[in-house]
């Protein structure tokens, strides 16, 4: 192929200035490669004056501006709705941006929601600080209610979020029948599907209308970057949060899409390995002496495991346990500080493993595990050393 680096055809002559930004090199083309191309931009350019638009669905009126997706973002979005079965996805800077964004589109004043008692606690406080701000009504519900909940749904409520594992104590919610309930009452399930990145439980085959992850976690996969989805079932859902993506302007950065792209192709591998290391690590420590409970789905011990092995296909690598009742809260501390190949830290799915100790003290309506309860992420080391580093924490923290 012949490489035609420069000048040719120039049609008029340009100062050197001129060239730096409309410069007339070509470079080889049939570039093959295994990776999606990283297409930054703002500008999109159009082929006339006449063809100008700001329209966001990208998929009717083709590129328009870069806030609502270059083929990186799009692709990701595609590939996390084939993942998903879906209808469609549209990509967000991080998994709190989606959560906001969904409440935004899909409520509005007067409007009734209801969210479980053990959502991820920046979804309550935008529930508590902007939702019922703006003339929305929130009412939280415990999470293993089921079908229960019917009782709670008034002729305003336009949605019920749901989150299985809840964040922290781990309770798995028997979707299938919330939405039943939801739907016989024309109200729509909103699902957080973080934990099950998307692929452990089927949301959308369960009755979910709307799904989010935060793919900042197993997605990527390497704790580098923050990034959302929303996956809608259908061609409305898509329309109402699209538009409201445009107007809020929540562009996902190309790059970091790529890293999302790059994270997917190891995802199999990567929670194979993490769960198969969080559960190995999960029943060691239900034979701890110092351990009152394990709050992992696939251990008896968990609320509602048995709904996790009617309708989840695996375990990630996230996990909870409650120290025995009699240990003070400085021992837990110490237990924490005491681990070495353990960090603290917020934010799990990544290949370190995390430990972070939580105060459910002043919590009303949550379990009482009080100061007592450590969540764990588990990441790819060896699983002896991950059980040689809790071990050596139990007994530093024992004197
Ligand atoms: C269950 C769950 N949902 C949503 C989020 C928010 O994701 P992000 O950190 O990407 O905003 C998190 C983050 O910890 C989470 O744990």
């Amino acid at each position: 192929m012949p490489i035609a680096v420069c000048c040719d055809n120039v049609a008029m002559p340009k100062h050197w200035k001129t060239k730096l930004i409309h410069s007339d090199v070509r470079v080889p083309e049939g570039y093959r490669s295994l990776t999606t191309p990283t297409y930054r931009g703002s500008t999109v350019l159009f082929p006339d004056a006449a063809a100008v638009t700001d329209a966001w669905d990208q998929y009717e009126a083709g590129y328009t501006y870069g806030l609502y997706g270059s083929p990186t973002t799009l692709e990701l979005a595609e590939r996390i709705c084939e993942l998903e079965e879906g209808h469609r996805t549209i990509i967000t800077p991080g998994g709190q941006c989606a959560i906001s964004m969904i409440n935004l589109a899909l409520l509005k004043s007067g409007d009734h929601t209801l969210v479980p008692e053990s959502i991820y606690g920046p979804n309550r406080k935008f529930a508590n600080d902007v939702l019922r701000r703006f003339g929305a009504q929130v009412t939280y519900y415990q999470p293993t209610i089921g079908g229960d909940i019917a009782r709670l749904i008034q002729p305003n409520t336009r949605l019920i979020w749901c989150e299985s594992p809840g964040s922290i104590t781990m309770e798995i919610q028997d979707i299938p029948a919330i939405a039943e309930a939801a739907h016989k009452a024309g109200a729509l399930v909103v699902m957080d599907n973080t934990w099950s990145a998307g692929v452990y439980f089927d949301a959308f085959a369960h009755g979910v209308d709307v799904t989010m992850q935060a793919l900042t976690k197993y997605v990527g996969g390497h704790s580098d970057l923050l990034l959302g989805s929303i996956t809608v079932k259908d061609a409305s859902l898509y329309r109402a949060l699209g538009a409201v993506q445009q107007l809020l302007g929540c562009a996902a950065s190309p790059d970091d899409c790529s890293l999302a792209l790059r994270g997917m192709k190891t995802l199999a591998v990567r929670l194979e390995a993490i769960g198969s290391s969080a559960l190995a690590v999960a029943r060691w420590l239900a034979d701890r002496p110092e351990v009152e409970l394990v709050l992992h789905p696939a251990l008896e011990t968990c609320p509602g495991h048995e709904l996790w092995q009617r309708d989840f296909s695996g375990a990630t690598g996230v996990f909870a346990f409650v120290m025995q009742k009699d240990v003070p809260k400085d021992r837990v501390m110490k237990f924490v500080n005491s681990l070495k190949l353990f960090k603290i830290g917020y934010s799990w799915g990544g290949v370190t493993s995390l430990a972070v100790a939580y105060n459910f003290s002043y919590y009303k309506n949550r379990p009482s595990y009080q100061h007592r309860i450590v969540r764990l992420n588990i990441g790819l080391e060896a699983m002896d050393d991950l059980l040689a580093d809790l071990q050596q924490a139990f007994q530093a923290s024992a004197g």
